[in-house]
């Protein structure tokens, strides 16, 4: 699929730097998914994946150790494997590599540039600087003694056990100097940052993504309006109000949202009226935004589908081959939804408190695209039906999906074709 900019893919390397439990998993991840979402062919490369694969996953602390010399070979191997298969996905149409490892001496970083400059690669390293033990803790009990590498361990022997490893990176760790090259340091998970020879679009839009970036786990709860009077009718767009189902919907989340959210939720709905009328009901405060519109379906906008399908049937046809990317007529396609979306997204990772949006079908899916970190060309055919209220809850790298359904359930109308 090509990226939504015009400009000449780019061939970047981003090389993580750090001690282990710096974020460094949750930065990548972070950077992969809102550049994946975004339309660039992005992957990760965790050479920690990488060793549990090919050397087992129940490595205790002194196979890190410096002095360990057939391990240091052995973690030297699938640290090229893992940079090499970087590279391959480079070379075979990839635009952005993340080579997520500790790489925390200037001598693995030279190895890791001069191979990627053997191939034309542009390297960016991006270092994470913590040294505020509560947050190093909780990162190591949050996710570290979870890992496989620590399948079946008591949770205080895994604790002890990391932290053993983490002095043996410590004893070598240089920063990243300015020699290196284009550097983004995160120091104390944002609360500072510093950057050496960023430019070009593309990194501004990384640096600008980072710097909304929290670790506070919260929940997001999706939701479209109430059941509107073009829904009954089975138009598309408009802006009718609700029906008397649709209000009965919003009375039913008020109550479920007062009872069980807690915290209680920031919300948030489109500049249009059938989600400012459930939130109305809801009775919480709401900040509407215009980029939680609907898809503006353009000349096709108050028509039904059938209606499409007879009036305009190349129209029609053209939608069903190409959902994602087809515009309607003087209006708006999926991936022009998600370019517009991109200011909710900041500010959704912005955001302390869980948020509750109350929006639309499309626009629905393609946030969902982002948090659950789906394809992009795959958001058009997620499912999002009236008056269900999808709970997504972040876990340590990912999240679980819930759906609320609350009754009466309305049909939707028939929409394209959802194949193809
Ligand atoms: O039918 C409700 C609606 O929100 C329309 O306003 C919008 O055009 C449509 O859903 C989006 O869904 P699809 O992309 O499947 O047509």
């Amino acid at each position: 699929m090509p990226s939504l900019f015009s400009a000449p893919p780019p061939r970047l390397a981003l090389v993580m730097v750090g001690l282990p439990a710096r974020g460094k998993t949750f930065i990548s991840r972070k950077i992969a998914r809102y550049l994946s979402w975004l339309g660039h062919k992005t992957q990760v490369f965790n050479v920690g994946s990488y060793r549990r694969a090919r050397l087992g996953s129940h490595q205790r602390h002194s196979f890190f150790d410096p002095r360990n010399e057939s391990a240091q070979a052995a973690r030297l191997d699938v640290a090229l494997a893992a940079l090499d298969d970087m590279l391959a996905f480079l070379d075979a149409g990839g635009e952005i590599g993340i080579y997520d490892a500790t790489n925390n001496t200037r001598d693995r970083r030279a190895l890791v540039r001069a191979r990627c400059a053997a191939e034309g690669v542009d390297v960016v390293f991006v270092e994470s600087i913590c040294s505020d033990p509560a947050t190093i803790e909780a990162n190591i009990r949050a996710t570290k003694a979870r890992s496989p590498d620590y399948e079946g361990v008591p949770e205080e022997e895994a604790v002890r056990d990391f932290r053993l490893r983490i002095a043996h990176y410590a004893q070598s760790y240089e920063e990243v100097g300015e020699d290196e090259g284009p550097f983004i340091k995160i120091i104390d998970v944002g609360r500072r940052m510093s950057l050496h020879r960023i430019e070009g679009y593309l990194l501004a839009r990384v640096v600008h993504f980072l710097l909304n970036v929290q670790v506070q786990p919260r929940n997001l709860w999706l939701t479209r309006h109430g059941e509107s009077e073009f829904n009954v009718l089975g138009r598309i767009g408009g802006d009718t109000p609700l029906s008397a189902a649709g209000r009965a919907y919003a009375h039913r989340l008020a109550e479920v949202v007062l009872e069980r959210f807690r915290p209680v939720p920031v919300v948030w709905t489109s500049s249009l009226r059938r989600t400012i009328e459930t939130a109305e009901i809801l009775g919480l405060p709401f900040r509407s935004w215009r980029a939680l519109d609907e898809i503006d379906a353009g000349v096709c906008d108050g028509m039904t589908y059938g209606e499409i399908a007879e009036q305009m049937p190349n129209e029609y046809e053209a939608r069903v081959g190409d959902k994602f990317r087809y515009c309607y007529p003087r209006g708006e396609s999926y991936q022009n939804v998600i370019q517009r979306l991109e200011p909710v997204i900041f500010e959704l990772e912005r955001e302390r408190s869980p948020v509750l949006i109350i929006g639309h079908q499309a626009v629905l899916r393609a946030l969902y695209a982002y948090v659950m970190d789906r394809p992009p060309h795959e958001c058009p055919f997620v499912s999002i039906p009236l008056h269900t209220v999808l709970e997504l809850e972040p876990t340590a790298y990912g999240c679980n999906e819930r759906r609320l359904e609350l009754p009466p359930l309305p049909a939707d109308p028939e929409g394209f074709r959802q194949a193809g």
